[in-house]
């Protein structure tokens, strides 16, 4: 256990397996305005990490650490396949954000990020918000997700919902010999910020949309627009029904043993975050000639949005970066096949190989 914010500093490594494979790990404390933050850097190898700021009520710092360090690896292996020449960091607050959020909180949190001298660039994440971002910017130059009025790019969902999209094609490509998605039905779970979008996307191609979601008003939204889009009552059943194409755009862990031996799609493609429950699960789904387009990989569009803005947004650039989508997604199955494993697996050797070979060629002397 960590007790970094009470008296010990000594014990801060709860998982060697974890912890020592990151860069840098930084607690920062600021007691007036509440602030508790842990910022990971995983890689920096492509770069300056990039990864949202999580602000969360976690039950414990240990909690918190866990998480951050989970989340900023993962960071570095999207924005690695993502094409981005950016390594991977993520931050987490510990709070409540409806609670502890205030502006003397925010701008703490701003002067840690900008002591790291640009080797973590931050952004938005559960619990936190473009406006939260404009705040953090004002004490730090390292900052993305910013509010559209501050030259940011505004909502991520939109080439989020793009890039899965492009990866959902890719998949019907190498499934059925054409990218295209008229006449195939897709089971979209979720229809928030990006499962909507997604739904609007398919639609335009020809595709037939089934939904669900737990909230009504979610579910009204689509119908008013799209009449002709099904709904059923709940997850279990978008699982259980005949659709070729399964999108998991709700919460994470949408696919464990049980739902995936009664899957009936040929395809899942979706933008949640972390859709297998358990290790293991990637495997189950090959075996059932299921093909998994990995959800990292094709829900990247939102932080090639967000990260576009380092260099001055440009929407019609970003878009172009996650037009991309389509080719990576096609190379990791082309590759999954080539070495008999499954397409996350497959993802992963394809990041880590991107990490090692531009990574190493900061080896190369340039002189003085
Ligand atoms: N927004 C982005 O740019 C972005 C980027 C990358 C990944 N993601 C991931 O995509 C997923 C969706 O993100 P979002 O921004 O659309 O969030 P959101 O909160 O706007 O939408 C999620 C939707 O899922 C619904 N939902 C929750 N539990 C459900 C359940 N059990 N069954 C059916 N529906 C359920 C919610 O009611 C909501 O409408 C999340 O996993 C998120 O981490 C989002």
């Amino acid at each position: 256990m960590t007790d970094v914010f009470g008296s010990s500093h000594k014990d801060t490594d709860p998982s060697p397996d974890g912890q020592a494979r990151h860069e840098q790990v930084v607690f920062c404390a600021d007691d007036r305005s509440g602030l508790r933050a842990i910022i990971a850097i995983y890689s920096t190898a492509l770069g300056p990490g990039l990864g949202g700021t999580r602000f969360y009520p976690y039950e414990s710092e240990q909690a918190a650490l866990s998480d951050v360090l989970n989340l900023s690896r993962a960071m570095a292996y999207k924005n690695a396949l993502a094409g981005l020449d950016l390594g991977g960091g993520k931050a987490v607050i510990i709070g409540d954000p409806a609670k502890d959020k205030s502006e003397a909180l925010l701008r703490a949190y701003g002067r840690f990020v900008q002591s790291l001298g640009g080797r973590y660039y931050t952004a938005c994440d559960v619990g936190t918000y473009s406006e939260d971002m404009d705040v953090v910017a004002k004490e730090c130059s390292f900052v993305t997700g910013r509010t559209v009025a501050h030259g940011g790019a505004g909502d991520s969902s939109i080439l989020t919902a793009y890039g899965v999209f492009q990866g959902m094609r890719a998949a019907a490509s190498h499934t059925y010999g054409s990218p295209s998605l008229r006449g195939r039905r897709v089971g979209v779970e979720g229809v928030g910020k990006v499962g909507h979008r997604l739904v609007e996307l398919l639609l335009d191609d020809g595709a037939e949309v089934v939904i669900c979601d737990v909230s009504e008003q979610a579910v009204e939204r689509v119908r008013t627009r799209h009449p002709q889009v099904d709904v059923v009552a709940d997850a279990a059943a978008l699982k259980a029904a005949d659709i070729d194409v399964y999108s998991p755009c709700a919460l994470g862990g949408a696919l464990d043993d049980e739902t995936v031996a009664g899957l009936r799609a040929a395809i899942v493609c979706g933008g949640a975050n972390n859709q297998l429950a358990h290790t293991g699960v990637e495997k189950q789904l090959a075996e059932r000639g299921i093909l998994y387009a990995p959800d990292y990989v094709v829900n990247s569009g939102g932080v090639i949005q967000v990260a576009d803005e380092i260099e001055g947004f440009d929407m019609d650039r970003a878009r172009a970066k996650a037009t991309q989508i389509f080719d990576t997604t096609l190379k990791i199955f082309s590759m999954a096949e080539e070495e008999g494993v499954p397409p996350a697996v497959a993802a992963d050797r394809l990041a880590e190989r991107r990490m090692s070979e531009v990574g190493r060629l900061r080896a190369i002397w340039l002189g003085r």
